[in-house]
């Protein structure tokens, strides 16, 4: 490794932390289920503070329910932030996002340990509902900190079940008092699993993450007219099942008639009345569209919302579409990227650069500093699936790498 020390964090430690961290929420079977701001992500959260204040750093909490943990406590220099997000989809493995932090503990933990000095402070983060399955957007708790969204918008926000998030936060006790927005870190990086198939399909064990494809999400609501399911003729028929399913098949059908790397997700689908014998007279489903160039997104989103338009003509129904998220691609600092690359070609695996396919919350993050990621390989590419899994000497690795990089940029001396 080229940390220039012999120092390393424990893998041991990490590995236990994170062991300890999915016995919360966790799924019967193995994965967990700790959506943002529910009574599990409220015990995972205290737990990890805890770690945070046990090894005394300054641990703040601002109006959106950031935690950040700095070291030195007393040093208020912009730090180099390390972070990413303990909150989980509810069919969740138990890398996705909690890596990036309990890494960043490792991290802090091992400075602290041994002594080390750095020229800037270092900090790890959680952030807020990174995943958004419960509120949208995803990200919203770093994009509140980089400024992307007002906090009173944010706190406002209805998720999925009808909670209001500024509520939940109240409830599980972190409405926290720091402003957002934060101030801008020195560096922000986050080490990750990659979540899909290209490290390991290439034989490589390090990313360096060049940066995040763009990322749309639109809510579609057709409504039609409930009908009897045996008598009415299919020439009379406004049936909004029918229309969802043509769009979803449009979709589909796009990704292969735009190619890679556009993707296209219908992931969540409601019908009204949702019984056998009608016809639906409502259907609500989400649209997830990512593609590395904004420019393609763009065109793909409006394909899409020609189709809808066409679709509903036809069958004689209404189409309404809600933005839940749009975010453009972002390219994080080369310089960070051409670190993490030299760093890794240091250790024992095999680096390579590739962009990320999932959001980030250092994709928010890279409004504000300059921004990287390191990823380490996920075994069959399989992730938001409670058999999300990564193997120990990739994680041990992808640590190492990672505590070089902080030390690095740091300027550990
Ligand atoms: C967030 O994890 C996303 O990529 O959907
Ligand atoms: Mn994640
Ligand atoms: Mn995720």
């Amino acid at each position: 490794m080229t940390t220039g020390s012999e120092i390393r964090v424990s893998f041991p430690r990490l590995r236990a932390r994170l062991d300890a961290l999915a016995e919360i929420g966790a799924l019967d079977g193995g994965g967990c289920a700790r959506l943002a701001c529910s009574d599990a992500d409220r015990v995972g959260r205290d737990l990890v503070v805890t770690w945070m204040r046990d090894l005394g750093t300054r641990v703040e909490i601002d109006v959106i329910g950031n935690v950040i943990a700095t070291w030195p406590p007393d040093h208020f220099d912009p730090p180099v932030m390390m972070g990413s997000h303990i909150d989980t989809v509810a069919t969740g493995g138990i890398y996705d996002g909690c890596l990036g932090v309990l890494a960043g503990i490792e991290v802090l933990e091992t400075v602290i340990a041994n002594g080390i000095e750095t020229q800037h402070p270092i900090a790890v983060a959680f952030f807020t509902d990174e995943e958004g399955s419960r509120f949208h957007p995803d990200m919203l708790g770093s994009l509140v900190y980089a400024g992307g969204l007002a906090v009173e918008e944010a706190l406002a926000t209805v998720g999925v079940d009808g909670a209001v998030l500024g509520e939940e936060l109240q409830r599980i006790g972190y409405a926290g008092s720091a402003p957002c927005p934060g101030r801008p870190p020195h560096a922000y990086v986050e080490l990750h699993i990659e979540q899909g198939p290209v490290l390991e399909a290439s034989g490589a064990t390090i990313g360096a993450v060049t940066g995040v494809q763009g990322i749309s999400w639109i809510e579609v609501t057709v409504t039609g007219q409930s009908n009897h399911a045996g008598t009415t003729p299919m020439t009379m028929r406004h049936d909004a099942a029918y229309v969802a399913a043509s769009i979803a098949v449009f979709v589909r059908k796009l990704t292969e008639e735009m190619g890679a790397p556009l993707v296209g997700t219908v992931g969540r689908v409601a019908l009204h009345p949702n019984l056998v014998n009608v016809v639906a007279a409502r259907a609500t489903f989400t649209i997830d569209l990512r593609h590395t160039d904004d420019t393609l997104l763009s065109e793909a989103e409006e394909r899409v919302r020609s189709h809808c338009d066409t679709i509903a003509a036809a069958e004689g129904v209404d189409v309404s579409i809600r933005s839940l998220a749009r975010f453009e691609p972002v390219a994080f600092a080369n310089d960070i990227v051409d670190l993490v690359e030299e760093i890794a070609r240091g250790s024992d695996g095999v680096v390579m650069r590739l962009p990320s396919g999932a959001g980030h919350d250092a994709q928010m993050l890279a409004r504000v500093c300059p921004a990287g990621m390191v990823f380490v390989p996920s075994v069959r590419g399989i992730s938001h699936n409670p058999a999300e899994h990564t193997d120990d000497v990739d994680l041990a690795r992808g640590a190492d790498v990672f505590f070089a990089l902080v030390l690095r940029l740091a300027g550990a001396t």
